[in-house]
């Protein structure tokens, strides 16, 4: 396989509404990144992944784009853009752009001239039904809660929204349509951005009358010809948001035969905390040998046909400390440990904003604290269903997005140093022990550890190449693996449960310690106490 930078690089995930104000409007802004990438280069890492900053009216903040080739005013100009890619270029830094081509802003150009015109050739831009029985096509939902079809008074006609009312679908059938993506696209490769993270890509090839939605069959033509028409011919790093994916499936997306993508975001292991037979809000504990073993088939099924992404966290999932580890007593142990087995796995690690400081989930007492258009649309439907308003809030606690869009914590003074104004979402209340300021004068903090996992990287080839080799004969609570690489091999041991167990890996006995989240590690690989949330890495004899 032929080697990439996006192979060797750590990615960090800015949400910029959330990420540093300059101008005390309560919203981040491009400014604000520009002034924080000196952090972002002590930190080590050399891909920063942007949420949207293009124009939008913020119905599902940035991702419902009015004009692709302009920026959201609260974030700055397209001036402030090109600074940003300079700066961060000058630091060794590449900007990866969100790409959200599955649908658009009802208030895009596109979508205002298909509505006032019947007639003009942006009408099948979009997705159009007739009514069935004066009723909806079909019984297709959105993921933001009711049905994905809008009625249209004036044509009669329905169109599609897989996401809100204010996100019509483009019909990705039209050529035309595909073109002017791709015109698009290479609007931002030619500013010298270092790829697109794909939202939503595995919808692309809907066929939403035959109840398709993800998958579609043209699906991988259409990602052919973007390829072709865009980044083919420039060594770019593309991952698209693929929440259908298994190994076979990614093989299909990112093996490199096929001209398509660099690798794609699967989710399997977020969804094992949700009951298979409800929604996202429907709960249920997190099993540590499922976690495991979807792990260990994603390490070991997709070789050399494919590249995986390592991500804990994003702007749409809740904070993993307080997810799956312990946002109390034993954060910072738990936090490094999940710090370690993701970095030392074989793909390319994601950080998103505040993970690398431990940053928490931030609980609600009302829905009035919530701004999340998703969590705000469940909780009517759920009201309206009879749900208690209790456990409506127990979900959005442990689920809602607003969880991981909390501004970032810089430092302990009012709203965390994210502004000097209201901020548009409020802080997480722990900000006065939990900020960028405490971490960095605490050598033993979790920044410290994240920012040895991404060093290590660019001087340690077996963290990026080595083959991956999964140890059964440890305790459910425990994942231990190897990688091996030009006759170095490396021992990864990390302890799930915030309880203390042993391990017995006697064949390992000869160490040395590469990492660990417990200072005073006494290594004992024959009979190996393990403390809670303990993890550690050492170098082993290579096998023959
Ligand atoms: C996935 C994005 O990550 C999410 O934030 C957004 O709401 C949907 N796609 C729709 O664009």
């Amino acid at each position: 396989m032929e080697k990439h930078w996006w192979q060797t690089t750590t990615v960090y995930q800015i949400y910029p509404r959330s990420f540093q104000d300059s101008n005390g409007d309560g919203i981040g802004d491009l400014p604000g990144i520009i002034s924080r990438l000196d952090y972002l280069q002590e930190l080590g890492i050399g891909t920063i992944w942007l949420s949207p900053v293009y124009q939008s009216p913020n119905d599902d903040n940035g991702y419902d784009i009015s004009d692709y080739e302009n920026i959201m005013a609260e974030f700055g100009t397209m001036a402030d853009m090109e600074r940003l890619i300079a700066e961060a270029k000058a630091r060794d830094i590449r900007i990866v752009m969100d790409l959200v081509v599955n649908h658009t802003s009802d208030e895009h150009a596109w979508f205002m001239d298909a509505l006032a015109n019947p007639n003009s050739d942006k009408r099948d831009y979009y997705v159009w039904a007739d009514p069935v029985d004066g009723h909806e096509p079909n019984e297709l939902k959105s993921s933001f809660s009711g049905s994905a079809w809008q009625f249209d008074a004036a044509s009669g006609q329905y169109y599609l929204h897989l996401f809100s009312k204010k996100q019509p679908d483009l019909n990705w059938e039209n050529p035309q349509l595909r073109q002017a993506v791709y015109e698009m696209m290479n609007f931002w490769i030619d500013k010298g951005i270092g790829g697109f993270r794909m939202d939503v890509i595995d919808l692309i090839g809907k066929q939403p009358l035959e109840n398709t939605t993800v998958n579609g069959p043209k699906l991988h033509d259409y990602l052919q010809e973007m390829n072709q028409a865009t980044f083919g011919d420039k060594d770019l790093l593309t991952v698209g948001e693929a929440w259908s994916a298994n190994p076979e499936i990614a093989k299909l997306y990112s093996n490199p035969t096929r001209h398509e993508l660099s690798m794609v975001f699967q989710f399997e292991t977020m969804l094992l905390d949700q009951d298979p037979n409800g929604e996202k809000w429907d709960l249920r504990p997190l099993s540590i040998p499922a976690l495991k073993a979807v792990f260990v088939k994603w390490q070991t099924q997709l070789g050399d046909e494919g590249w995986n992404s390592l991500f804990w966290e994003n702007h749409d999932l809740p904070r993993v400390v307080s997810r799956f580890g312990d946002d109390g007593a034993l954060r910072v142990e738990s936090a490094k440990m999940f710090a370690i087995v993701l970095h030392m796995m074989k793909g390319t690690p994601y950080i998103y904003e505040g993970e690398e400081i431990g940053m928490t989930n931030r609980p609600v007492t009302s829905i009035d604290e919530v701004e999340d258009i998703e969590s705000r649309n469940m909780y009517q439907e759920r009201l309206a269903a009879g749900y208690k308003e209790a456990d409506i809030l127990a979900s959005i606690n442990a689920k809602g997005r607003d969880n991981a869009r909390t501004p970032m914590q810089w430092d302990d003074t009012p709203h965390a140093g994210f502004t000097t104004g209201t901020p548009w979402l409020g802080v997480n209340p722990n900000y006065k022990t939990i900020n960028v300021a405490a971490a960095l004068a605490d050598k033993q903090s979790i920044f410290w550890t994240y920012q040895q996992l991404v060093a290590m990287r660019k001087t340690n080839p077996i963290m990026v190449w080595g083959t991956f080799e999964n140890i059964d004969q440890v305790p459910d609570q425990v994942f231990a693996y190897t990688r091996t690489y030009a006759g170095k091999r490396w021992l990864v041991v990390a302890n799930f449960a915030e309880t203390a167990t042993t391990v017995k890996l006697p064949d390992f006995a000869d160490s040395s310690v590469i990492i660990q989240n417990y200072p005073d590690l006494a290594l004992n690989l024959s009979d190996q106490a393990l403390r809670p949330y303990e993890a550690f890495v050492v170098e082993v004899a290579p096998t023959e």
